[in-house]
């Protein structure tokens, strides 16, 4: 479950990046999150993984109080989370294998359920023949597919995606869309942040509207 009490955000000395925002993402729920460029999409999504701070409020994620969760906990917190940055966020000395691979190996996955679960993950988004190859060789669409794949190898309880299908033609967009419902339909809680409007009409299912960092329409 994600839960946010009146969280405001203020980046230095400009106008709220979000403001007086409360929210409550069920388990299992599949929503996306939508508006203009500047709504907050972004920082939402950065306040629920705690790479940024709220100015005020209280944000609960996994049953976590992320106010006192303590940096020596945040990595263990992060593990369950699945990721897909705007910006991908590949490392660019590594293959596309080892991108996806790498978090397992810091945790101890054995190399065999390694292999196995990386080249699932790379099945499902269409890049099981671009494993060995660096992101700086990829298009934008395969590196997002590859951020896609990472966020996905750890079977997260939380699915948090910021724009990703912004690189991808339309038909591509809608089955990596079809996959997270798969992923959802699997347990999983996913949050889409998108301005896409064509992608929220096909799917549908709960939209919550921001607007100026303001909460225009929760969706429920
Ligand atoms: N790191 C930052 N420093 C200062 N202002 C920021 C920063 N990140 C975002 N903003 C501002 O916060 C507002 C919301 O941005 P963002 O969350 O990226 O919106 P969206 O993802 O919906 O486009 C915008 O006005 C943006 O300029
Ligand atoms: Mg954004």
């Amino acid at each position: 479950m994600i839960r946010l009490y009146h969280v405001t955000k203020t980046y230095r000395r400009e106008a709220a990046a979000l403001q007086d925002l409360t929210l409550t993402v069920h388990p299992r729920q599949f929503c996306f999150i939508t508006g203009p460029s500047g709504a907050g999409k972004s920082t939402l999504l950065k306040l629920l993984i705690r790479e940024e701070r709220p100015s005020s409020g209280q944000i609960l994620v996994t049953g976590r109080n992320l106010d006192t969760l303590a940096a020596r906990q945040l990595p263990y917190f992060r593990r369950r989370l699945g990721v897909v940055f705007q910006d991908f966020r590949l490392i660019p000395t590594r293959t596309v294998y080892e991108n996806v691979a790498l978090l397992m190996t810091l945790q101890g996955v054995p190399l065999k359920e390694r292999k196995r679960r990386a080249f699932e993950v790379l099945r499902w988004v269409g890049l099981q023949n671009r494993m060995t190859a660096f992101p700086e060789e990829l298009s934008g669409g395969e590196q997002q597919r590859v951020a896609i794949a990472r966020a996905l190898v750890n079977r997260p309880v939380i699915l948090l995606a910021d724009e990703p299908t912004g690189n991808l033609d339309p038909e591509l967009a809608h089955d990596i869309i079809r996959l997270f419902q798969e992923v959802n339909a699997s347990g999983t809680t996913v949050v889409v942040a998108t301005h896409d409007k064509g992608l929220i009409a096909t799917f549908g299912g709960r939209v919550i509207l921001l607007d100026h960092g303001r909460l225009v329409d929760d969706g429920e």
